[in-house]
């Protein structure tokens, strides 16, 4: 089971993620926005996530990733996104 840290990208870093092109289609795709698309992602590939926010909306937004789904072809393209880079050095 893979806990993810900074599942967002970290502060100062979410917009690195939030606007990369294929993570943004999708979300528009769905009516989403990339935060949810990602936390989806997430849970379909069976990762444990921990967004953090201190917004109320961000926290609802967060947690309203129940009600779709993404496709198996969906789920192969935010995979391939991987580029082998680490936001932070823990
Ligand atoms: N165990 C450990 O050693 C360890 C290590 C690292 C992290 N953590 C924990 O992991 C959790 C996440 O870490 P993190 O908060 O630094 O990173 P994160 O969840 O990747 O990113 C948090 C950032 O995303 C923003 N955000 C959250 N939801 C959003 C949304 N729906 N739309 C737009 N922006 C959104 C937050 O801003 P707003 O506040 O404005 O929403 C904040 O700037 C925290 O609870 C942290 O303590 C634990």
């Amino acid at each position: 089971m893979l806990e993810s840290w900074f599942p967002l990208g970290g502060r100062g870093n979410t917009q690195t993620l939030f606007n990369d092109d294929t993570i943004a289609s999708i979300a528009t795709s769905h009516g989403k926005t990339s935060a949810q698309i990602i936390l989806r992602w997430h849970l379909q590939a069976g990762n444990i996530a921990i967004p953090g926010s201190s917004n109320e909306a961000h926290i609802a937004e967060n947690y309203a990733i129940f009600d779709f789904a993404l496709s198996d072809e969906e789920m192969a393209e935010l995979t391939a996104i991987d580029r082998d880079e680490r936001f932070a050095d823990y």
